[in-house]
């Protein structure tokens, strides 16, 4: 690619910045297009990027991501159709924006990319699952899976699947917060301060995510390992259990996915 436009260079437009980066694109190749000009400059300062008006941006680039709010998409489309390189492919990362709502918001041809991030793409551990418009190129599809992997782990699913991944690493994040904050709460009513409830926790979590990820043992032979019959550990899953834990996640993932599908 010899230029990478990004159009919004907020929270995640950042990340992606510095994804491209770290993939080997170089930084005079990126040009941005952020509607705050404080951002902008930043940015420019922060990673040696370029910035450009978006017409500019979008009628030389030869890859687009477009990083706005999903409510702002509808009037980049709008403003974008008429500069845009025919060529270019282009990457949305709004959520809940389908790849029939960018093809015909452009009316251009152009082959569109649809991406769900989440937020550990901000520290380098992102999931992203990609969907792929008609007319991507083997080139234009390796690009977007290579600099999607310097965040973290990336899956191609079909595009009727995207309101389950939502479901499912998109919103994931937030249920371990929620659970992080519950045992938070239950270290503190067991007589623990807030401060050692919180080190307890997030460290054992972090330690149990990284277990997990590098013993290659899955996470049934894990809790298995650590259950002994009798024990404290099978107190309490005895006690998940009986409050059908797998249900309750179960039905929090199906109202995400169904919220999502309302969304879109
Ligand atoms: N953050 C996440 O973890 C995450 C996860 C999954 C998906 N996403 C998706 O990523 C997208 C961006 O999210 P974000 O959290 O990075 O949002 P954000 O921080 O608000 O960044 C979007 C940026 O785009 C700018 N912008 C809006 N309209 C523009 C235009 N016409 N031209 C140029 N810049 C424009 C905004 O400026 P103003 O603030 O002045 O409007 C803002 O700086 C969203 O569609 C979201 O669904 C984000």
């Amino acid at each position: 690619m010899n230029q990478v436009g990004v159009i919004g260079a907020g929270v995640m437009g950042e990340a992606l910045i510095a994804a491209l980066i770290s993939y080997g694109v170089s930084p005079q190749s990126i040009v941005i297009s952020e509607k705050r000009k404080e951002r902008s400059d930043e940015l420019v300062a922060r990673y040696g990027i370029k910035t450009a008006e978006l017409s500019t941006n979008v009628s030389t680039s030869d890859a687009l991501l477009l990083v706005v709010k999903p409510q702002d998409m509808a009037a980049v489309l709008e403003e974008i159709k008429g500069s845009i390189n025919k060529g270019a492919v282009v990457i949305t990362f709004a959520a809940g924006k389908k790849i029939s709502f960018i093809e015909q918001g452009l009316g251009t041809g152009n082959s569109v990319v649809r991406v769900m991030p989440n937020t550990p793409t901000l520290v380098g551990e992102g999931m992203a699952a990609v969907s792929l418009g008609s007319g991507v190129s083997l080139q234009q599809a390796e690009f977007v899976s290579g600099f999607l992997a310097a965040t973290g782990k990336v899956i191609e699913v079909s595009e009727d699947l995207q309101d389950a991944v939502t479901a499912t690493s998109g919103s994931g994040p937030a249920y371990f917060f929620r659970f992080v904050e519950a045992m938070i709460a239950g270290a503190i009513a067991l007589g623990l301060s807030e401060e050692d409830a919180t080190t307890l926790t997030v460290q054992t979590i972090v330690g149990a995510a990284k277990l997990l990820n590098e013993s290659g043992k899955s996470a049934t032979t894990l809790r298995e390992n650590v259950t002994s019959p009798n024990g404290t550990t099978a107190a309490a899953l005895t006690t998940f259990e009986s409050e059908h834990i797998g249900e309750v996640v179960a039905k929090a993932m199906k109202a995400a996915r169904d919220r999502s599908q309302e969304l879109a």
